[in-house]
């Protein structure tokens, strides 16, 4: 038997993403699992990390600053300030991000922006282009680069591409708000592969190609649109649940955590780790646990603590200016009207964590507060979860509307805008007995380890090299 299509996993990995994990001068390596996975990826096969520098310059110096430790090489571009201004800020953050998340009233229409974020596109696909050998297996991830691919092709890249949308795909009606939306899921037939988080997002992409007449679904998880056939499927991002346990086994020794632990003064603790998204729920989690305060006072006055811990993010985005000052006064609010003297109900922090002090504070958590209004998997949930002593896990009370229901059943499921079931929640996870709490853990922690970020990282590659293709046209001849 002939295979039709060259194997090309011997071919080194291209790694494109919005953000580039460079390791600093000490060569200290990025932490977070999914940078660490996709090292692990690169180190194998050998390859390129490409992307935003994160910086500012002018048009003359912005060719890419290369970085190589070992097999892999870090390659990064800056951009002007008018590129970050109308592709970063403008159309992935103004437009795109609020659509994705079914938030149209956020959404900011621009054509400028729109130029702006194809012009860039474009400029990033030059430089790739330039540093590709015929064998490189491509990997695009994330709604800043769509339209990645279809430059790239233009360009005459014949190689093997796929994409990975980290973010919510969203039903056609939605979708389709999206300036550009013709040209954007055009962009789409570009890859061999386009991979979602899950398979509701997976086939709302599918209804948004048929609905709009551009293709149709054939053969299962494959498509067909302007002229080419490519394989559109959910491939669930995961985390490395044994590793992050046995951090949350060391960090019991952090002394952050241990600074905790000591003012809680025996209280039970809730957490909740966001970054200052309005995507993520926090306004609405911040009532639920005021009504949860007020409601149930027997499980709650004086004998819990709630922690939320939300870095700020893209505060030059209008959106994310307001909901630091909305998020900010809920929390005054709150506090002033449910604390006391000795006891602040709710403590609120806006630094970012290492992720040893996360995995410690998980761990002493009484209960994980995963509420997002919407979301494309949310790892903290998962990481809630490995985190946890089999011997006194905690309880996740876990959105609907966050891609990781779809596997952590055995979390309390709430709907984040009912104020009053999630208050609910709260107070049976804080009440529920040792028993439960063990089986429900048990259940997700085996969830987790079925579906490893390894699992998933060797799934979308074999996918995107093309070798269960090339396997399934070998056992037809
Ligand atoms: O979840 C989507 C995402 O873009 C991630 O890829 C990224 O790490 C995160 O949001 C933070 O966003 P930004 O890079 O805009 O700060």
């Amino acid at each position: 038997p002939v295979s039709l299509k060259p194997d090309r996993s011997n071919g080194r990995l291209i790694v494109v993403s919005n953000r580039v994990p460079v390791p600093t001068a000490s060569g200290a390596p990025a932490a977070g699992g999914l940078a660490v996975a996709l090292q692990s990826a690169l180190r194998s096969k050998g390859g390129i990390w490409f992307g935003w520098s994160g910086k500012a310059s002018q048009e003359a110096d912005r060719e890419p600053q290369l970085r190589t430790l070992g097999s892999i090489s870090f390659a990064v571009c800056d951009l002007t300030r008018r590129d970050i201004e109308e592709y970063y800020h403008g159309f992935a953050n103004q437009a795109l991000w609020p659509i994705c998340h079914y938030r149209l009233d956020l959404a900011r229409l621009s054509e400028r922006d729109a130029a702006g974020y194809f012009r860039v596109n474009e400029f990033f696909a030059r430089r790739l282009a330039k540093m590709l050998r015929p064998d490189d297996v491509i990997w695009i991830h994330d709604y800043h680069f769509i339209p990645m691919a279809a430059f790239l092709r233009q360009l005459g890249v014949q190689n093997r591409i796929g994409y990975f949308h980290h973010i919510p795909w969203p039903s056609p009606d939605t979708a389709s708000a999206m300036p550009h939306y013709d040209r954007i899921l055009r962009s789409f037939s570009s890859y061999d592969v386009v991979g979602f988080q899950t398979e509701p997002d997976a086939d709302n992409f599918r209804d948004c190609l048929i609905e709009s007449g551009a293709g149709r679904a054939v053969d299962g998880n494959w498509c067909e649109a302007y002229g080419r056939k490519f394989q559109v499927d959910a491939f669930p991002i995961s985390i490395d649940a044994e590793a992050f346990a046995l951090e949350a086994r060391l960090a019991e020794r952090n002394t952050l955590v241990k600074r905790m632990r000591a003012s809680l003064e025996g209280r039970a603790m809730i957490i909740g780790v966001d970054r200052l998204d309005y995507s993520k729920g926090i306004k609405h989690r911040i009532e639920a646990f005021g009504a949860f305060l007020e409601r149930y006072p027997e499980a709650a006055k004086a004998r819990v603590t709630m922690l939320q811990i939300t870095p700020k993010s893209r505060s030059e985005v209008p959106e994310y200016a307001n909901i630091q000052n909305e998020v900010a006064e809920e929390v005054g609010h709150l506090n002033g009207k449910l604390g006391d003297i000795d006891w602040t109900p709710l403590r609120y922090i806006n630094k970012t964590m290492s992720q040893s002090a996360l995995a410690g504070l998980y761990r002493m958590a009484r209960v994980g507060l995963v509420t997002p209004l919407r979301d494309g998997m949310n790892l903290v949930a998962k990481e809630y979860v490995a985190a946890q002593s089999p011997d006194d896990p905690g309880v996740l009370v876990l959105s609907q509307f966050a891609g990781a229901a779809r596997e952590l059943k055995s979390a309390l499921i709430v709907n984040p805008y009912d104020i009053g079931a999630t208050a609910a929640a709260i107070a049976r996870a804080i009440e529920m007995p040792l028993e439960e709490r063990q089986d429900r853990w048990r259940d997700m922690m085996a969830t987790l380890r079925d579906n490893s970020i390894d699992h998933w990282t060797a799934n979308c590659l074999q996918a995107i090299s093309g070798e269960s293709e090339a396997d399934l046209e070998g056992s037809l001849h």
